[in-house]
C-alpha cells in the first residue's frame, strides 16, 4: 500500500501513480477542497465526472462540525459524504491559526475556541490523529504549525523544531496502517531553515512529505525559490505535496520543479466570485465581454458548463445570482484545473513539458494582461 511509482520524468517534473486503500491515482493531481466535507455546490457524481481524485477534507472543521464520531459512525469520509474514491485529512493547525479565535500555542498543542459555537477546543498532535482515525482519509497530515508571513527568523526557527517534535507525537500514537501519514517541511521562505526542516524531518522516512508554511501572504518571487530548494531535496520516490496552491501559474510552476500534490480552494472559491478560469487568462463573467457572447467558456474544455452553456447564458446566471451560476463556475474551473494537469502529464511523458509549459505560461499571461 502506498507504493508511489514515478513512471516519467523530464527534467524534475513526474508522471507517477500512488496507491492508496481507496484507489490509485495518478499525478500530479490537483485536489478539490470539501473543508466541510463537501466541495462547496458539487455533488460526487459531478467531481467524479471531471476526474477528481482525491478530495481534501479539514480536520478542524469536521471536529467541531458535525464532530468525527458522527462521520466514524457512517463508516468514514467516503460513507458520509457519498464521494466513493480517495480522501486526505489536513491536520488543523493550519485551519486554527486563519479561523480560531483566541488562539494560544505552547508545546503541548493548540488551545482556540471553536468559530462554531465559542467553545474551549484544545487540539494537540494525539487528537488530531485521533480525529483524522475516525474520519478515515487515506492520507493523513502531521500536526504542524503554519507561521503566518511575515514572522520572524527566530520565531520559525523555534516554530519548525516544535513541528518535529510533534510529528514525533503524532507518529506514535497513530494506529491505522490503512492510513499513510505525511510529514510536513516548514521554514517560511529562507532556504537554510527549510534546509534545517528537512535534516530534522526526513529521517523519519514517512511515505509522502509535504510543503508547508507558503503561499500564505509572500510573492511569488518568494514562493518558487522556496519550492524549488525544498522539492529537490525530497525524496525521489515518494509524493511531494505543496499544500495550499493551486493558481495555474502555481501548478504548471509546481510541475516543474517535482511537485505531485496541489489543494487550494482558489477555482472554487473563484468560481462563486463569478470568475471562469481559461488559457487566456481568467474570465470576468460580471464584466461587459461575456454578456453578449454566445461561445462557450472554453470550446475545448469537455465540463457540463462548456458543453450545454453560453459565455452569455452563465453571465446571465452571474448576475441574476442564480445558483447554478456559481455551480457551473466552480465546476468549470475545477475541470480546468484537472485538464491543466492531466496536459502536463501527457507533455511530461512525451518530454515536451518544458517546451509545452513556456508556451501556456506565455498565452496565460498575454490574456490576463
Ligand atoms: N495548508 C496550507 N499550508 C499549510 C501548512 O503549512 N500546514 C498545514 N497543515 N496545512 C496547510
Ligand atoms: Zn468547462
Amino acid at each position: 500500500m502506498f507504493e508511489f511509482d514515478v513512471q516519467h520524468r523530464d527534467g524534475r517534473a513526474r508522471v507517477s501513480q500512488f496507491q492508496t486503500p481507496r484507489g490509485t491515482v495518478i499525478t500530479p493531481m490537483f485536489m478539490p477542497v470539501g473543508t466541510q466535507g463537501t466541495v462547496k455546490g458539487l455533488s460526487p457524481q459531478e467531481l467524479t465526472d471531471i476526474h477528481s481524485q482525491m478530495i481534501l477534507a479539514n480536520t478542524y472543521h469536521l471536529m467541531l462540525r458535525p464532530g468525527e464520531l458522527l462521520v466514524e459512525q457512517h463508516g468514514g469520509l467516503p460513507e458520509f459524504t457519498g464521494y466513493p474514491g480517495p480522501f486526505l485529512t489536513d491536520s488543523g493547525g493550519f485551519q486554527v491559526m486563519s479561523l480560531g479565535h483566541m488562539r494560544k500555542i505552547t508545546e503541548q498543542g493548540v488551545v482556540f475556541k471553536s468559530h462554531v459555537d465559542g467553545r474551549r477546543i484544545d487540539l494537540t498532535p494525539e487528537r488530531s490523529i485521533q480525529v483524522q482515525e475516525a474520519l478515515g482519509a487515506d492520507v493523513i497530515m502531521a500536526f504542524d504549525e503554519c507561521p503566518p508571513f511575515p514572522a520572524e527568523r527566530d520565531y520559525i526557527e523555534r516554530s519548525l523544531e516544535r513541528t518535529v517534535r510533534w510529528l514525533e507525537r503524532c507518529l506514535s500514537v497513530k494506529s491505522r496502517p490503512e492510513q499513510a501519514l505525511f510529514a510536513i517541511v516548514q521554514g517560511g521562505i529562507h532556504s537554510d531553515l527549510r534546509d534545517h526542516s528537512l535534516d530534522l524531518t526526513l529521517p523519519f522516512e514517512t511515505p509522502g512529505f509535504a510543503i508547508g508554511g507558503l503561499a500564505v501572504g509572500e510573492s511569488k518571487a518568494e514562493m518558487y525559490p522556496a519550492v524549488a530548494h525544498t522539492a529537490s531535496q525530497l525524496p525521489e520516490s515518494k509524493p511531494r505535496y505543496l499544500m495550499g496552491v493551486g493558481h495555474p501559474e502555481d501548478l504548471v510552476a509546481g510541475i516543474a520543479l517535482g511537485v505531485d500534490m496541489f489543494d487550494c480552494v482558489y477555482p472554487t472559491r473563484t468560481g462563486r466570485f463569478g470568475y471562469a478560469l481559461t488559457d487566456d487568462g481568467r474570465l470576468n463573467m460580471n464584466s461587459s465581454a461575456p454578456r453578449t457572447d454566445l461561445s462557450p467558456i472554453d470550446p475545448e474544455c469537455d465540463c457540463y458548463a462548456c458543453r450545454h452553456y453560453s459565455r452569455a447564458y452563465l453571465a446571465h446566471l452571474v448576475r441574476a445570482e442564480e445558483m447554478l451560476g456559481p455551480r457551473m463556475l466552480s465546476l468549470h474551473n475545477l475541470r480546468y484545473l484537472h485538464r491543466l494537469v492531466e496536459r502536463a502529464r501527457a507533455q511530461i511523458t512525451a518530454g515536451t513539458f518544458q517546451f509545452w509549459a513556456k508556451e501556456w505560461a506565455h498565452r496565460y499571461f498575454r490574456g490576463s494582461l
